[in-house]
C-alpha cells in the first residue's frame, strides 16, 4: 500500500459474532419479528446491493449523483473542507464528485472513509490514491453506530450519503444526529446528508421490488447470512419478498413473509423460532423524508440547515448543515 494510506481497524475481533447474536436473539423473539438491515452486507450481499444501485427501478443512487454533480462545487466553496469524512463509504464511488470539487477548490488534504468492511476500504483507498496523487487517505474500520472517531484537520465535512440515515427510526435518527453534533466542534465543520424523499408509493414500491428480483435476492440473503454465521436452518424458499409502503410512518419496509407455518432452529443461540403462515419478518425500514421534518430533526439535534438541493424531479435531496 502507498504510504499516503493508513487503515485503522477499531472493531474488536469478536464484534461481528457478538453484535449479530445479540441482534438476532432480540429481533426474532420480538413481536413483530425484525432483523436489522446492517446484516445484509456480507460479500454476496454487497455485490447484490451494487446491482440494485444500477437497476432501472432503483432511482436513488442516480438521483443523488445528479444532485452531487450539480452542487459539488457549491459544497466545496461553502465548506472549504480540509478533511472529507465519509460514513458507510463502501466503494466511495459517489465520493469522487466531492473529492474532485474539493481538490479543485484547493482545500482538501485528507479523505477519511469509515466503514465496517476493511476490504471495501482497502480497495477504495488504493484506487483513490492512484487517481489523486496529493490526497492522503486515513481509513477507519468501525461501526459508526457505536464508534465515530474524526481526524483533527479542520474544517471537516462529514458526508453521510445514499439515504443510509433512512435505516434509523425517528429516535435513532435524532440520537445519531445529536451525537454527530457533539463531535463537530471545530470552526467550519459541516454535515452533508443525502436523503430519499417522499413520493408516490408506486415509484417507491417498484424501487424495492424490481422485475429482475435482485432486491428479493438481497432481502433473502439475510437468511443465508444467519444460516452460515449461526448455523440456522432457514429455507429462503419458504419466504416471499415484500416491499411495503408504511404511509403513517412515511417509510418503505422490506419484509419476508412466511409461505407456510414452520419452525427454524438457530443452534448458536439455542433458539427455536416459530413462523406462522403469512407472518412477516421485517428486515429493513427505509424512511423517506420531507424538507420540513428533516429541518426539524436537525434543529432538535443542534444543527442549522444551511442548504437544501434536489434533483430536477425532487426525488432525492442533499442537505448541508452546520452546528447551530
Ligand atoms: C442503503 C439503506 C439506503 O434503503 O434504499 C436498497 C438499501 N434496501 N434496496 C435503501 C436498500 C433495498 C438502501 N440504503
Amino acid at each position: 500500500m502507498p504510504n499516503r494510506i493508513s487503515i485503522d481497524n477499531r472493531l474488536p475481533a469478536d464484534h461481528f459474532t457478538r453484535t449479530l447474536r445479540a441482534d438476532v436473539a432480540e429481533g426474532l423473539t420480538a413481536q413483530p419479528k425484525t432483523l436489522p438491515p446492517k446484516w445484509f452486507y456480507d460479500a454476496h450481499g454487497s455485490v447484490l446491493f451494487d446491482r440494485i444501485t444500477r437497476l432501472p427501478e432503483y432511482y436513488p443512487t442516480r438521483a443523488e449523483k445528479m444532485v452531487l454533480r450539480a452542487h459539488a462545487d457549491d459544497i466545496a466553496r461553502l465548506t472549504g473542507a480540509r478533511t472529507l469524512v465519509e460514513l458507510g463509504s463502501g466503494s466511495s464511488e459517489k465520493t469522487r464528485l466531492l473529492i474532485d470539487a474539493l481538490s479543485a477548490g484547493g482545500t482538501l488534504k485528507l479523505y477519511a472513509p469509515l466503514d465496517v468492511s476493511e476490504s471495501a476500504l482497502e480497495e477504495a483507498a488504493e484506487s483513490l490514491c492512484r487517481d489523486y496523487p496529493d490526497l492522503r487517505v486515513e481509513a477507519t474500520v468501525a461501526d459508526f453506530e457505536t464508534d465515530l472517531p474524526l481526524p483533527d484537520a479542520a474544517p471537516r465535512l462529514v458526508a453521510f450519503l445514499g439515504s443510509t440515515i433512512g435505516n434509523f427510526d425517528t429516535d435513532q435518527r435524532v440520537a445519531f444526529l445529536t451525537r454527530m453534533r457533539t463531535i463537530l466542534t471545530r470552526e467550519g465543520d459541516a454535515l452533508l446528508l443525502g436523503v430519499d424523499l417522499v413520493k408516490d408509493p408506486k415509484t417507491l414500491i417498484r424501487a424495492y421490488d424490481d422485475d429482475q428480483g435482485v432486491t428479493a435476492a438481497f432481502n433473502k440473503n439475510l437468511l443465508r447470512v444467519l444460516n452460515r454465521e449461526l448455523g440456522a436452518d432457514f429455507d429462503p424458499g419458504a419466504f416471499d419478498h415484500r416491499a411495503v409502503w408504511n404511509a403513517e410512518a412515511e417509510r418503505m419496509e422490506m419484509r419476508l413473509r412466511a409461505r407456510v407455518t414452520h419452525t427454524v432452529k438457530i443452534p448458536a443461540l439455542d433458539l427455536t423460532v416459530e413462523f406462522t403462515r403469512g407472518e412477516d419478518l421485517r428486515t429493513e425500514i427505509s424512511v423517506k423524508f420531507r424538507e420540513e421534518s428533516l429541518t426539524e430533526d436537525l434543529t432538535a439535534s443542534g444543527f442549522t440547515q444551511s442548504h437544501w438541493w434536489t434533483d430536477p424531479q425532487s426525488r432525492f435531496a442533499l442537505t448541508l448543515a452546520t452546528p447551530a
